[in-house]
């Protein structure tokens, strides 16, 4: 066992017995999550039909003999789950299905992070941490925020760090330079078709990267191929992104918690303060640093007017999901 005897950090992890659950766990469990001197108890949430799978995945989890794994509980009650939770990572949700209008998903993904939401507000520790990973991801995380008024806004966040990692593995390949080259990457908007990496803002060896590739590429391939990847790659496997994407909420989380190197910055969707024109409230993809434990978004970047068409189309977008999440009751 880890000779660490600090209290365990309690992880909430919901859709455990999907597949970004199977990729996220053990990663966790092995101390990627939060660093390899903090020990963690995990609280899988699922539906009563996939607790079983759960338990399934739970028994493999004690098989690897984790020394920083404390405990292991299994709910199929949200109440319970995310009692005493310091870090959620809010994974299920409810696919969109073959003939399903957008407010029909929108209404079905209320149903589980609304009372979600409620339950982190009622019972989870006073450092809780929010990350929603199940789409549609930003507004998941505006329909759980407004779930939990007492719990500060800005502790629920979305992932675009998925987007960011792919963003800049296009680049490094596309300008055949080691990824390591690569800083300042920014996802603007929603986790969406309609998101906007920034490649006017990012650097390739520390210089502007729009400026080292042809802007036909940028604007035809570079930016479609990011923002349409997980199409891709559902077409590719059959199955939406899974270890990526718990790389990626790997990714982020760490750097909430820890904080983001010197000289760089991330992508993460958090509540907007109205900076860049982003309406505040809405839960947007930006350029950000943690500090302390806590996102700042970087500020005083330059918006070009194709940065700001891109960005302000995607921001369209979530404001037309708040909208229709509004008009449902459901914020
Ligand atoms: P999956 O279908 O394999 O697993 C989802 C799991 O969630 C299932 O086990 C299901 O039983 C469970 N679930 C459903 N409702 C629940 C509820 N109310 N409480 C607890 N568990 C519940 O799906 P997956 O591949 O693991 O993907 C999960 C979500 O992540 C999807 O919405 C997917 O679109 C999304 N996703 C987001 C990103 C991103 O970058 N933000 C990337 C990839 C996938
Ligand atoms: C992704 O970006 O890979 C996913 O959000 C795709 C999806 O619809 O699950």
């Amino acid at each position: 066992m880890s000779t660490s005897t600090a209290t365990p950090v309690t992880v909430t992890v919901t859709g455990a017995a999907g597949q970004i659950g199977y990729a996220l766990l053990f990663r966790i469990a092995s101390g990627q999550l939060l660093g390899a001197d903090v020990p963690v108890t995990l609280n899988l949430l699922e539906i009563p039909q996939a607790v079983k799978a759960a338990e399934g995945t739970a028994m493999e989890l004690d098989d690897c003999a984790f020394p920083l794994l404390r405990g292991i509980n299994i709910y199929d009650d949200a109440k319970k789950a995310f009692e005493g939770c310091n870090v959620a990572l809010l994974v299920g949700a409810r696919p969109r299905t073959k003939g399903m209008e957008r407010g029909d998903l929108l209404e079905a993904n209320g149903g589980i992070f609304a009372p979600q939401g409620k339950a982190i507000n009622d019972g989870a520790a006073d450092d809780i941490r929010v990350l929603v990973v199940g789409n549609p991801a930003n507004t998941n995380a505006l329909i759980a925020q407004h779930a939990a008024p007492d719990v500060p806004a800005e502790r629920f966040t979305a992932m675009t760090r998925l987007d960011h990692n792919r963003a800049i593995a296009q680049l490094a390949k596309k300008l055949n330079v080691p990824l390591t080259e690569i800083k300042k990457m920014t996802i603007w908007g929603n986790h969406s078709a309609t998101q906007y990496p920034d490649l006017y803002n990012a650097e390739v060896g520390g210089k502007i990267a729009a400026e080292q590739v042809d802007e036909t590429w940028l604007k035809e391939e570079f930016i479609p191929t990011v923002a349409k990847r997980g199409a891709a790659i559902i077409e590719a496997r059959g199955a939406s992104s899974a270890a990526s994407a718990a790389n990626a909420a790997i990714d982020h989380v760490f750097d909430w918690v820890n904080g983001t190197p010197e000289g760089d910055w991330t992508s993460a969707a958090i509540p907007s303060d109205g900076s860049y024109g982003i309406p505040e409230g809405i839960i947007s993809s930006f350029p950000v640093v943690s500090k302390n434990g806590k996102w700042e978004i970087v500020q005083g970047l330059e918006i070009n007017e194709f940065s700001r068409q891109k960005i302000d189309a995607s921001v369209a977008e979530l404001l037309e999901e708040r909208d229709a999440v509004k008009s449902l009751g459901l914020i």
